[in-house]
């Protein structure tokens, strides 16, 4: 027997249906927020997540999955959707139209090379939106509010995080003084964060080790050594939050595990899933475009993770619908189809070849979950009638099939 592959997992019935549910109220909701649906390819070459994720990120480090293709081009299969979305960008020369602004929605695989456990899979789904022209953190907040939004429709209750990671003025001091800690106490830290002090050191920050989280407790904060027009956003932005009633957590260790980002950071947390507990996580990039050589082009985005909000979601009842369509005598099921077909112009109709008797067919509406049970038995046919049962009201008639 084969076996779908460690960390991957097939979505049927119940899941799918939850999958479905997922992506199209997300859909509909970043429609109503002026998002164009966007297709990338999922294989890209190596270098494009190596520029924009980071070299030293453990998606890029540990986690791709690389290959050589048959023509020796170095090709990865997509991590996250951002850097396609970008790459398509600069592209398609949009990055050229500089006073338009440009939003594009996504959902689709994503595969990471991780240790999968509950809620961490190799491939998993996300859907993400990504919004190109505009840098005010107005933008931020409205994509805040619209994630917002959509966990309500799904009904899902989550914790929101917060944080600035400043921007090209006040990270490199940053930077350079949270060295400096990070070297004095350098001995106590664990081996992870002693590697990641030369190559990425505001990863330490969000170390889940015991003993260095203890240590940080005293590192110099970004959030207090902010530029201006970073501490205006930053504040600005929990100002708007306050005033829309969205609740949220300063939290000044979020780093995201992803390089690109600046200014503002995000991730939407559950309390309800297990320790992998970030259901959406995003922020702003406004030097990413430029990195990947296209105009500089401020941006902002966020992606949620379909499968951990598959455990949560509440799905709606889903109550009898449609028709299932049977003859009792063979004769009869050629007449099936043209009665099929009048009907599948409004509604969604089950047809069942094999002649049967009455009771079968009405076992088999129920699995179909049909409201009406439509059967043509042998008087039925000989006077081109059809006998249906409403299964909510539990009414029966017999119409002329003209009239179905
Ligand atoms: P991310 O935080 O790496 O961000 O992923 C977004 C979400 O994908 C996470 O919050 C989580 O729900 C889900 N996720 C990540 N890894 C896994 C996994 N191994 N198994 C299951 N679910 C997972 C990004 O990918 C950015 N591209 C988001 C973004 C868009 N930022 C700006 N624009």
């Amino acid at each position: 027997m084969i076996n779908a592959l460690r960390g991957m997992k097939d979505l049927t019935f119940e899941e799918s249906e939850r999958f479905v549910h997922i992506v199209t109220t997300a859909i509909g909701i970043s429609k109503k927020y002026g998002y164009n649906y966007i297709e990338t390819p999922i294989l890209e070459e190596s270098k494009l997540f190596k520029r924009s994720v980071g070299e030293s990120s453990d998606i890029v480090g540990k986690e791709m999955y690389q290959f050589e293709d048959k023509g020796g081009n170095d090709v990865c299969m997509r991590p996250e959707g951002t850097a396609g979305v970008v790459r398509s960008f600069i592209q398609a020369k949009l990055d050229r139209r500089q006073n338009e602004k440009f939003k594009f929605y996504y959902y689709g695989p994503m595969f990471r090379y991780e240790r999968p456990q509950k809620g961490r899979l190799r491939e998993f789904h996300q859907f993400g939106c990504e919004s190109f022209g505009e840098a005010s953190v107005y933008e931020d907040f409205t994509i805040i509010q619209m994630i917002g939004d959509i966990f309500k429709a799904l009904g899902i209750g989550y914790d929101l995080q917060i944080n600035s990671l400043g921007c090209p003025t006040c990270m490199p001091p940053y930077r350079q003084n949270l060295i400096n800690f990070l070297t004095e106490c350098q001995d106590e830290l664990c081996e992870d964060c002693n590697r990641r002090i030369t190559t990425n050191p505001i990863r330490v920050l969000d170390c889940k080790n015991e003993k260095c989280q203890s240590l940080l407790t005293n590192s110099p904060k970004l959030i207090n050594s902010l530029c201006d027009s970073c501490d205006g956003d930053f504040k600005k932005l929990v100002k708007l939050l306050k005033s829309e009633n969205i609740s949220y957590h300063i939290d000044s260790n979020l780093v995201r595990g992803l390089d690109y980002y600046s200014k503002t950071a995000f991730e939407f947390v559950s309390n309800n899933i297990g320790s992998q507990s970030a259901i959406a996580g995003g922020g702003r990039y406004d030097k990413l475009v430029e990195f990947l050589d296209g105009k500089s082009t401020p941006a902002v985005g966020f992606a949620l993770g379909i499968e951990r909000i598959m455990e949560l979601v509440q799905m709606p009842e889903i109550s009898r619908e449609g028709y299932y369509i049977g003859a009792m005598k063979q004769e009869g099921v050629d007449a099936l189809f043209s009665l099929a077909s009048q009907k599948r112009a409004t509604d969604k109709v089950t047809l069942e070849y094999a002649p049967k008797k009455l009771k079968a067919h009405l076992k088999g509406a129920d699995r179909v979950n049909a409201r009406y049970c439509a059967v043509v038995g042998e008087d039925e046919f000989k006077e081109q009638k059809v006998w249906v049962k409403d299964l909510i009201q539990k009414q029966e008639s017999v119409i002329n099939w003209s009239d179905f």
